[in-house]
């Protein structure tokens, strides 16, 4: 079956950033799991359909990259998935003490369960999804740092021109 990670999220929207970890994941795991977490904290801008249905535009070139949303605990999608760890993305040292909590959290709950931190690429270091957001709904233009499907959403939901 090969080599599986879950890559979890809320994807409110993908970024390049998070396309940029998932390509460098493609590197040490056969198959890639980008997951939607349906219950997460944040109120989203976009629905969960809305957010798979623009993480399957990103990623259908890419038969190594499986989209998909969860309920519940992550370990317990990962066990569910048959997955061999969990994949997260490190921007800056800021990220460190969030992803280093979940982490042992992660494990506490299911000790068999490892997460694998690689870094993103420096040309998105500075890219989040709450800042693509606040930058689209006052028009400003967000090519080159979303996949190109996500600007059109983008534009749609603020009914903004970015041309
Ligand atoms: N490039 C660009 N942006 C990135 C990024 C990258 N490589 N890596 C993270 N980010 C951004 C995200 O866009 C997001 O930005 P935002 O805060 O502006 O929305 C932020 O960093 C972190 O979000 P994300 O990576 O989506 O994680 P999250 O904190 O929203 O999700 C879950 C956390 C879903 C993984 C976690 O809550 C979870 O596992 N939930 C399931 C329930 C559970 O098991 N809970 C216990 C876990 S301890």
């Amino acid at each position: 079956m090969g080599r599986i990670a879950v890559y979890p999220g809320s994807f409110d929207p993908v970024t390049n950033g998070h396309c940029d970890v998932v390509r460098r994941g493609l590197r040490l795991f056969d198959k890639v799991v980008v997951a939607i977490a349906r219950n997460g904290t944040k109120t989203p801008l976009f629905t969960i359909e809305e957010r798979l249905e623009m993480l399957q535009e990103t990623f259908k070139e890419m038969p190594g990259v499986l989209v998909d949303s969860f309920d519940g605990l992550l370990v317990d999608y990962v066990v569910r998935r048959q997955a061999d760890a969990i994949l997260r993305g490190l921007r800056a040292v800021s990220d460190f003490e969030y992803e280093f909590q979940m982490a042992l959290m992660n494990r506490k709950l299911n000790k068999n369960v490892q997460t694998v931190f690689l870094m993103t690429g420096l040309r998105w270091i500075y890219i989040s999804s709450s800042i693509i957001k606040e930058a689209a709904q006052f028009g400003g233009d967000t090519r080159g740092m979303v996949p190109d499907i996500v600007c059109k959403k983008l534009k749609q939901k603020f009914g903004t021109s970015q041309e």
